[in-house]
């Protein structure tokens, strides 16, 4: 499979979704280690219905790219941008990583990183935010590393294997935001 570099960090790149991957994506949102933490868990999601949510989030004007390692080429998840409101500069953030032997070495900071120099410096967006179940630690820690700040929490809204859990909400501004790619570029050669 061939990758695009649009935005590039140090161990990751983001390549625009190809929805020839789409059986990646559905092997590893079948593997419930990746999906408990995600909304689609309870949902049963084989490949024709994953190409078609991604067919769906594209038509619908979310942006989604592809995790790429910068070493190998190899993709290892996907982040997205999504429900995109250009009049008051907003948008909601998703990330997975779905290859686990990724897990826990910088890749889902910097990816996250990545996309909100996207979303911030070429889409000009101002609050980008996210949800995250409260068991999730490592996801609530990369995206504090990466910026984003609790601002509160919808309590026992998760219920998963008998118990309830917290649902919370981080969000970042476009002033609380360093940029390490695009304003890089923009600085080359001017
Ligand atoms: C969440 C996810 C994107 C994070 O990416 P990652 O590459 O694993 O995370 P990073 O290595 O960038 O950062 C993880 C941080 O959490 C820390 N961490 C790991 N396990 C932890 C735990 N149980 N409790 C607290 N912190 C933990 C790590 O030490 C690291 O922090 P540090 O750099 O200060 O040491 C990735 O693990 C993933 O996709 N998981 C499955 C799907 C998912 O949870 N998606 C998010 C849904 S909201």
């Amino acid at each position: 499979m061939k990758y695009f570099k649009k935005i590039i960090g140090d161990k990751c790149y983001l390549s625009p979704i190809n929805l020839e991957d789409a059986e990646q994506y559905t092997e590893w949102l079948n593997d419930l280690e990746v999906s408990k933490n995600l909304a689609v868990s309870s949902q049963s999601i084989g490949l024709d219905k994953e190409k078609m949510i991604l067919e769906d989030m594209i038509k619908r004007g979310n942006q989604i790219f592809a995790i790429i390692d910068i070493k190998t080429d190899k993709l290892i998840g996907n982040c997205s941008l999504f429900t995109i409101e250009y009049k008051h500069r907003k948008a909601e953030f998703g990330i997975f990583i779905g290859d686990k032997s990724y897990w826990g070495k910088g890749f889902g900071t910097e990816a996250t990183e990545l996309i909100l120099d996207y979303g911030f410096n070429i889409l000009n967006l101002h609050n980008i935010l996210l949800k995250v179940y409260n068991f999730n630690n490592k996801a609530i820690r990369c995206y504090e590393k990466a910026g984003f700040h609790y601002i509160g929490k919808r309590r026992e809204s998760i219920i998963i294997g008998g118990r309830k859990y917290d649902e919370i909400y981080m969000d970042i501004l476009s002033n609380e935001f360093k940029s390490i790619y695009v304003k890089k570029v923009m600085e080359r050669d001017t």
